[in-house]
């Protein structure tokens, strides 16, 4: 086991990506807070991680909100003692275009994709450097965060602001140990925002087929584990190859 005795708290974990996510790092030895804004959805995967003989907890939080998110670190800590680990996966996105979107419309895309990972980075550091040792956060950015779109203009601008988040919380924590890396997916699974994979949304890769949700799974595991201790940093791309390829 690559986690054993390590505390996680992965957000947005109710379905899809974080749901794929959280048993994947259960099934590593982690313990999981599993966070999500719907109540359903968060029990339900807290109990199949329990059920499978893991460890969980749901936690309904809106991980925009700072006294949320504050009190998130603080159950956290509660229910397993420390922690060592932040997935910052919930993001939300317009699907709108500049003239199309209002201002409240920009401001909650930006507060739940961009400000989210800032307040979860924010207060899981404080509590790392308290307790010593370490530790390590993984925000999910998006290929929309390195490419312009013809919709989606805030989704695109919030996740281009987690690339280069990452890279400065990457700087002011490394000298208390935490690595501080991203991965941008390209069509895993259900789009952002819907529970149901569509067979006939278009894939254009090298791997010549949609992502699933494991597949990130298996790439956050090795982000959040040792075997990547001189990852720093970093962005990788989990896009079936379509970032490399020629635009025609
Ligand atoms: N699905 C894709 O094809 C794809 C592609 C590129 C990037 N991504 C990124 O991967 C991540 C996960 O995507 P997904 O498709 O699994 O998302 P999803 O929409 O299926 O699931 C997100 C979960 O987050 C929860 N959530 C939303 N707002 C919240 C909040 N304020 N506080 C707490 N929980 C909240 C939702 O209830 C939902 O269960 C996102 O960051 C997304 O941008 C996804």
């Amino acid at each position: 086991m690559k986690l054993k005795g390590k505390v996680a708290i992965v957000t947005g974990a109710g379905r899809n990506i974080g749901e794929a996510v959280s048993h994947t790092l259960a099934r590593e030895g982690a313990a999981i807070a599993v966070v999500d804004l719907e109540k359903d959805r968060a029990e339900s995967v807290a109990a199949a991680i329990n059920k499978a003989g893991g460890k969980a907890k749901a936690f309904v939080t809106n991980v925009a909100d700072e006294a949320q998110v504050q009190a998130l670190i603080k159950g956290t800590v509660d229910a397993f003692g420390r922690l060592d680990i932040v997935v910052n996966n919930v993001a939300i996105s317009d699907n709108k275009t500049i003239f199309e979107i209002t201002k409240e419309e920009w401001d909650r895309v930006m507060s739940v994709t961009l400000s989210s990972p800032f307040l979860m980075g924010k207060y899981a550091a404080q509590q790392m450097v308290a307790q010593g040792g370490g530790g390590n956060i993984l925000n999910v950015a998006s290929t929309s965060g390195w490419r312009g779109r013809h919709r989606a203009i805030a989704y695109t601008s919030a996740k281009g602001g987690v690339i280069n988040l990452t890279r400065s919380m990457a700087v002011q924590l490394a000298p208390h140990k935490i690595r501080v890396n991203s991965i941008s997916p390209n069509k895993i699974g259900s789009p952002v925002g819907k529970a149901d994979f569509d067979p006939t949304r278009p894939v254009v890769n090298l791997a010549g087929r949609s992502g699933v949700p494991e597949d990130m799974a298996k790439a956050v595991l090795f982000l959040v584990s040792d075997d990547s201790d001189f990852v720093w940093g970093e962005n990788l791309f989990l896009d079936g190859g379509c970032m490399a390829m020629e635009i025609t």
